[in-house]
């Protein structure tokens, strides 16, 4: 095993983790952990339990985890801290570095409160021998624990969560593989983990900007470590934090005698002869978090269901539900759908759509029983019309 160094003395000890189960949405991720060797040995952060053999290994392999005097913890989630009990008895820590919310998130897990917690807030710092680690408080980024701690000698932010990705690679930093794919992870990240707290995101890189740290690599809990592109990262943040977005719609739905698919593709025919990329969602085959990964960046989003029971289809009820939750912002919608008597389905989604604020071309199309062909032509021209709205919709920068 190759110790796998980000600058001298420092180095990563976390683990990937290849076995996530296809329903997150995504293949695999890593846990990143990282130790500081100095006067004062320093453990950023911990792993899942399951994958505390690959951490082990790697701490032994560079030093005797005894040796561990301090541990720095910057959030307490399962995925970063279910090996903690293991490595308090293991380390016997001289201090735990922590957030309040932290202290008692940790005792909340653990239910121990004679563990050595050392309670730090913004701007405090503490030396490690020959570094500095200043820390720096993200409030609800993206739990009220989480925190960032930044070593000043070296410019190293270890970010936890934020600017993470859920990807499993045998390479740890940015500049060994396309910075594409990197991004996308992040991309996805963000879309389905942050969106909804784009504002205090928007808060923190604007502190962060005016901290001026000449921060000069970015040590996120999961992916790729931003080495050589932080710039990057940080770019997309701020566009994806400000709801940029390209003119783009997307078509999100299901079916259950094929009356709503034939619409959306009518629909998403039109939408393209307008000249206004369209992408085509079907809920049976596209997983939520890829399309909310589409959607961070277009501007529309056109949601079909049939009615069943007097409201939508089960899948687009819970993406519904998930959609909600995420908050997406600067954003326009359109809504349609196959009925048979009542057509509430059209109904829920402008519900839905009106919830969220997003901007709703009219009250939706609804058709009964299966489209004929004049049926067909309104689902083009429908079409056209989503396509014309697109273009006309210029939002700034999403609002606070
Ligand atoms: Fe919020 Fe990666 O845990």
């Amino acid at each position: 095993m190759n110790d796998i160094k980000l600058a001298k003395g420092i180095y990563w000890v976390g683990a990937v983790d290849r076995d996530i189960p296809p329903s997150s949405g995504y293949a695999g991720t890593s846990y990143n952990a990282y130790l500081i060797i100095d006067d004062k040995v320093t453990l950023v952060d911990g792993v899942k339990k399951s994958h505390r053999d690959q951490f082990w290994a790697r701490i032994r392999n560079i030093i005797d985890p005894a040796k561990i005097d301090y541990m720095i913890v910057n959030h307490v989630e399962p995925d970063h801290s279910s090996n903690f009990p293991e490595i308090i008895s293991t380390i016997k820590p001289e201090k735990i570095f922590c957030s309040a919310p932290g202290k008692e998130a940790i005792i909340a897990h653990f239910h121990d409160a004679s563990w050595p917690f050392e309670v730090v807030k913004s701007g405090n710092e503490i030396s490690l021998g020959e570094r500095t680690v200043q820390f720096i408080m993200t409030r609800m980024l993206h739990w009220p624990d989480s925190m960032f701690s930044y070593l000043k000698e070296d410019g190293i932010l270890f970010s936890n969560d934020a600017f993470g990705q859920h990807i499993a690679s045998d390479d740890r930093f940015d500049d060994e593989v396309d910075i594409a794919e990197p991004l996308r992870g992040a991309k996805f990240f963000y879309a389905n983990n942050l969106n909804l707290l784009s504002p205090l995101i928007k808060k923190t890189l604007r502190a962060l900007d005016t901290m001026d740290l000449g921060l000069r690599m970015i040590a996120p809990d999961h992916g790729y470590i931003w080495r050589s592109h932080p710039d990057k990262i940080l770019e997309a943040y701020a566009e994806w934090s400000c709801q940029k977005h390209s003119k783009k719609a997307l078509v999100v739905y299901d079916t259950k005698w094929k009356s709503t698919e034939i619409m959306a593709h009518a629909i998403a025919q039109g939408i393209e002869e307008k000249n206004v990329p369209v992408q085509l969602c079907s809920l049976k085959t596209w997983h939520r978090g890829a399309i909310m990964e589409e959607f961070l960046t277009a501007s529309t989003i056109v949601m079909g269901s049939p009615t069943i029971n007097n409201g939508v289809i089960p899948s687009m009820a819970a993406f519904l539900h998930y959609i909600t939750g995420l908050k997406p912002k600067n954003k326009i919608g359109a809504s349609f759908g196959s009925y048979g008597w009542g057509g509430e389905g059209v109904r829920q989604i402008n519900s839905t759509l009106d919830d969220l604020k997003i901007t709703r071309v009219d009250d939706g199309l609804r058709i009964k029983f299966v489209p004929d062909e004049a049926q067909l032509k309104d689902c083009v021209e429908y079409g056209h019309k989503i396509a014309e709205a697109t273009l006309a919709f210029n939002p700034g920068c999403a609002k606070d």
